[in-house]
């Protein structure tokens, strides 16, 4: 009887935690809102218009007090509360001055936030996010944005401009490093797990940071991948793979969202009110704040949209951009816009409501100064957990391209190694373009991290790819002539039993403003793995970039070819552990690899059109010249082992939860890492939907001869599209699934809803 009521209490408990906690929330957010109305109620309209103005970090904090120019102007509004946020500024005693002189100094001391772009770490940097997602393994990348937020949060940031969730089909443009690749599926769960691991589960903790959605939208698409471009697409498209990731981390709370620099049909985004106000904040009820990408407002100018900045404030304010990221139009003419009756005060207080309840909720008004505690900035940065977790996911996000005659993984013992390849003896490239708050050169080398395993390795650049300065502004000269240093390489691989090739992009080509409009290995690397190729065969190939490459003659000559992308601080043990084999690559592409320029842009989930051929005669959707296929498929890598996919099965009795079975057996020696993918293919419906569309994903890891029976639940939510004018359909009739290794290596069979 005791016995039954302890269970009875501890039921109750059980049953009434959840409720207590739900309604703890509930008050917290009434709380909130009413805090945020009484605020807004004391604020002039000259500070409300403050709130909804960013200026770039402007002055060396710990100098004198700037007395003229633009940095004058910039501390004045300080002091006058007539900024909301300040980017790029970072370290404790800085963010505690500025704080200091709004909280201090401005009549009613709100104070800022401090955005930065911590993109794949702050000072610990992980690989760089196209990599990451390359893992497909979705915790780890939420412990990537954790460790990026703790480190952040150390040294006063309380808000990072990520992820990106721009969905791009093109590799030229130079951000696809910078998001998760094509896939709209797959990249709505990395930029969800990557919000979780950024916010946490509470935003007022000293060690979690708002999070930003970017770029609505449409960005990924400049035309023919060059940065900044037209974007042109279709409502088909903007709702089934642009805004869908968008949509995922609204749903998942994200407390910010940014524009974009490019137009959608015409309307500059960030004066775009269907995208910001019609689907953002009505449709999906977007409860955080938009802040302008930078300068996007005075762009309009340019675009010709806009006649003046005076015209931008006004465009902009009324179609939901709610902070000015350096732009100066909403400080210089919001309010005179307000008092001429342009913009209504709604929307003024709209905007800045939306503003103060994040400030609310990371808990500054409580404390303006939880993200400066000198001691966590001593203690935190570059903490050996961090660097174990930036390890786990640089060997996570490796992918194995090729491996014949089992050449990887090198025996431990393996004698007469040569390592040919500047980019060996790179520890600043592989840290990337995009690492604002890192130490430069502060990554280990492949050179540095073979010493682990062996001393007998030597070494020859044979080229470098890049002359002359490398940094974040200007362009990159890169080695187009300069083969002095191949007849040294050449012989030293003449008398080495294998040769380690380290080539690739310079991390400094990719990211913003590197859109490339050739993706073969830059300058002379080809020709010097082709010199070094006709004294020895025996080559690994460990490729480093930040996009998909064109990789035809490699992928004939070279036996093994290991895409190692830009893999942060731990790159070069990353890379020595999986050469020698004490990691087994699991890793699988998330853009498609394409064997020419021609290709492009080139996806998996393509329409199937009305000539999809193959026909004898020339009149199918096809090349003269190329195969459609690509080189290496969306969803493609290998592993030290093999799996062997059997019994698909689909039970499809109850439409809402349709259930595919699908047992896979490790057939290998190894144990080793598989991610199982489901794709599906709406075969008829009332608009057009591609070939192929992931839908489900497991990764695990399977024991040499285990099997491993899965099972995948489909709902409306996967089953369903989106028409050209936005609306969700689920449609009856057939449907094929598919399960496998990657997108073109798939079991098949289809079930029907009725
Ligand atoms: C421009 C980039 O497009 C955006 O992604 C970034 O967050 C801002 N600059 C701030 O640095």
């Amino acid at each position: 009887m005791k016995n039954f009521n302890a269970i009875v209490r501890l039921c109750l408990v059980l049953f009434l935690l959840p409720l207590f906690s739900l309604a703890q929330t509930r008050s917290v957010k009434i709380d909130i809102d009413k805090k945020v109305d009484a605020l807004l109620k004391k604020m002039t309209l000259e500070e409300k218009v403050g709130q909804m103005n960013q200026y770039n970090g402007f002055w060396e904090i710990t100098g004198p007090v700037p007395n003229e120019g633009n940095a004058k102007l910039k501390y004045d509004h300080l002091k006058k509360g007539l900024v909301g946020s300040v980017l790029n500024v970072k370290g404790v005693e800085n963010v505690r001055k500025l704080q200091e002189i709004v909280v201090k100094e401005s009549r009613l001391g709100i104070p800022l936030l401090f955005g930065f772009d911590v993109i794949h770490g702050h000072k610990t940097l992980f690989p760089i996010p196209l990599a990451e997602s390359a893992s497909w393994d979705l915790k780890a990348i939420e412990r990537s944005a954790r460790v990026s937020a703790i480190e952040a949060s150390a040294v006063g940031i309380n808000w990072t401009f990520a992820p990106m969730v721009d969905i791009s089909r093109d590799a030229r443009w130079g951000r696809v490093m910078e998001g998760a690749g094509e896939d709209p599926y797959l990249g709505s769960k990395v930029g969800v797990a990557r919000i979780k691991g950024f916010q946490g589960d509470d935003l007022s903790k000293n060690n979690t940071i708002a999070a930003t959605a970017k770029h609505l939208a449409g960005y990924g698409f400049a035309e023919a991948g060059r940065d900044y471009n037209t974007v042109d697409i279709g409502t088909s498209t903007l709702y089934n793979v642009v805004l869908p990731p968008f949509q995922a981390a609204v749903e998942n709370d994200v407390k910010t969202v940014m524009n974009s620099f490019n137009v959608l049909n015409g309307i500059p985004a960030t004066a775009n009110k269907f995208l910001q106000r019609d689907i953002l904040k009505s449709k999906w009820n977007f409860k955080g704040f938009v802040v302008s990408d930078w300068g996007s407002g005075y762009e309009m100018i340019d675009h010709g949209f806009a006649e003046n900045l005076e015209q931008v404030a006004e465009q902009s304010a009324n179609a939901g951009s709610d902070m000015d990221m350096e732009s100066y139009a909403y400080i210089t003419h919001l309010k005179s816009l307000v008092e001429k009756g342009k913009v209504s005060m709604s929307v003024i207080d709209d905007a800045v409501k939306r503003i103060l309840k994040v400030k609310f909720e990371l808990g500054l008004f409580d404390d303006p100064y939880r993200y400066c505690s000198p001691e966590r900035e001593k203690t935190l940065l570059y903490h050996p957990e961090h660097l174990a977790s930036a390890l786990d996911m640089a060997k996570k996000s490796i992918v194995l391209l090729k491996n014949e005659r089992q050449l990887l993984p090198l025996s431990k013992g393996q004698k007469k190694i040569a390592v040919i390849g500047a980019l060996a003896n790179e520890n600043n490239s592989p840290l990337g373009s995009w690492r604002v708050g890192s130490d430069d050169s502060s990554a280990v080398s492949v050179l540095d991290g073979l010493k682990k395993y062996t001393s007998d390795y030597r070494y020859a650049k044979g080229a470098d790819v890049v002359l002359g300065p490398v940094n974040f502004i200007n362009e990159l000269i890169i080695n187009k002539t300069d083969k002095s240093g191949f007849n040294e390489a050449v012989e030293l691989a003449r008398n080495s039993e294998v040769v380690i090739m380290v080539l690739g992009e310079h991390g400094f080509q990719t990211g913003e403003g590197r859109s490339r409009s050739e993706l073969d290995l830059p300058g002379v690397q080809k020709q010097l793995l082709e010199e070094v190729y006709k004294v020895n065969k025996n080559i690994v190939l460990v490729l480093m970039n930040g996009r998909p490459l064109i990789l035809n003659w490699a992928d004939e000559h070279i036996p093994a070819i290991l895409e190692t992308w830009q893999l942060g601080m731990q790159s070069g043990h990353a890379i020595a552990e999986v050469l020698f084999g004490d990691y087994n690559p699991g890793g699988k592409l998330t853009m498609t690899f394409p064997r020419n320029l021609g290709q492009l842009p080139i996806y998996y989930n393509y329409f199937n059109t009305g000539r999809p051929g193959p026909k004898p005669e020339v009149f199918w959707s096809h090349y003269s010249d190329a195969v459609n296929q690509p080189l290496y498929p969306f969803g493609y890598g290998l592993s030290y082992t093999n799996f062997n996919y059997s019994n698909l099965k689909v039970d499809a009795t109850n439409p809402s939860q349709i259930k595919v079975n699908i047992s896979v057996k490790n057939i290998g020696e190894r144990s080793g890492e598989e991610v199982v993918q489901l794709y599906i293919r709406d075969k008829f419906s009332s608009t057009v939907r591609p070939v192929k569309e992931l839908k489900g994903f497991q990764k695990l890891n399977i024991n040499p001869g285990e099997i491993k029976n899965l099972q995948f639940i489909l709902t409306d939510k996967e089953l369903g599209f989106y028409n050209g004018e936005g609306q969700f359909l689920v449609e009856k009739g057939e449907f094929e699934v598919m399960v496998g290794t990657n997108s073109q290596d798939l079991l098949k069979t289809v079930f029907v809803t009725k």
